[in-house]
């Protein structure tokens, strides 16, 4: 695999960046991951005004336009010939002289890092199957509207679902669902109300679920951004995940619970293929 890094493309194995690095040392960076179906970005644009917004809440200064990440972007997949994957990018404040907190002075540039992962999130086998999810206490701070590169409450999370056979955790605060570790929750209610949490401080502004509530409207299907608790998402017919890493993927199961008859749901699986129509 060929990686880009600061202007140069290089083999991944043989990519670097330095250990005064702002991202390595503080966390001090952003990231993106958007899809690859069929050699081409996946609603790119929507990722790349969110990074804008992300860098600019920080105040961190892209290295290089919109544009021109675009076609590095474009360049790193045709290099690795990838035809369906994610392409993972990160900007980070760089590294200066040492290990200082505040910024540094404006001649250190930001570090700009992208690589590409192979994946086939169209036949992935827990789209047919569905996935179970846990639930975990959400420990994380005040900003996750930010695609911040602190992820270590969602790596704890993540974990504990892995190790508990489950393909996402769904995160709580004061008994409300607040998103995936690295997705958006939604759930279909008892009288088809697709309901999905509304945007604020308190989640990532997710491009799919973006994508997916523009979609189900277009449709007719209701949808209602509003909190729900666990105790709703039992009670409902459906639930489903939404990312740029898996589309839409059914939820059969929360703590061990069955949701619905524990299947994929119809409406999960109908807004799939109307995804995955849109993507292509
Ligand atoms: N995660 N919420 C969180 C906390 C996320 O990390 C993500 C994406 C989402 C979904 O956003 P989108 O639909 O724009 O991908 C919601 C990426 C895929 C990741 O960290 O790998």
């Amino acid at each position: 695999p060929i990686a880009y890094v600061n202007g140069s493309f290089v083999p991944l194995s043989e990519a670097k960046i330095s250990v005064l690095d702002r991202g390595f040392l503080f966390a001090d960076g952003i990231y993106e991951v958007s899809a690859v179906l069929d050699g081409k970005l996946v609603d790119n644009a929507s990722h790349l005004a969110r990074l804008e917004r992300s860098v600019g809440e920080i105040k961190l200064k892209l290295p290089e336009t919109v544009e021109r990440i675009t076609e590095i972007q474009k360049e790193l997949i045709a290099r690795n010939n990838l035809t369906s994957g994610l392409v993972y990018l990160q900007v980070t404040r760089g590294a200066d002289k040492g290990r200082d907190f505040p910024f540094p002075k404006a001649d250190v540039k930001s570090s700009l890092v992208m690589f590409t992962s192979e994946k086939d999130i169209i036949n992935a086998a827990s789209a047919k199957t569905g996935i179970n999810v846990i639930t975990v206490p959400d420990i994380r701070w005040e900003r996750r509207d930010i695609k911040s590169v602190a992820l270590l409450a969602q790596v704890l999370a993540k974990q504990a679902a892995a190790e508990a056979g489950a393909g996402e955790a769904w995160m709580l605060q004061d008994g409300y669902v607040t998103e995936g570790g690295s997705s958006t929750a939604f759930i279909l209610t008892k009288d088809d109300v697709i309901v999905t949490r509304q945007n604020s401080n308190a989640i990532l502004p997710g491009c799919t679920r973006k994508a997916v509530i523009a979609l189900a409207e277009e449709r007719q299907l209701r949808v209602e951004e509003r909190s729900f608790t666990v105790a709703e998402a039992l009670a409902a017919k459906e639930a489903f995940i939404t990312s740029a890493s898996s589309f839409v993927q059914p939820v059969i199961a929360l703590d061990g619970k069955t949701i619905g008859d524990g299947k994929p749901g119809p409406v999960a699986t109908r807004l799939r293929e109307i995804y995955v129509e849109f993507a292509k």
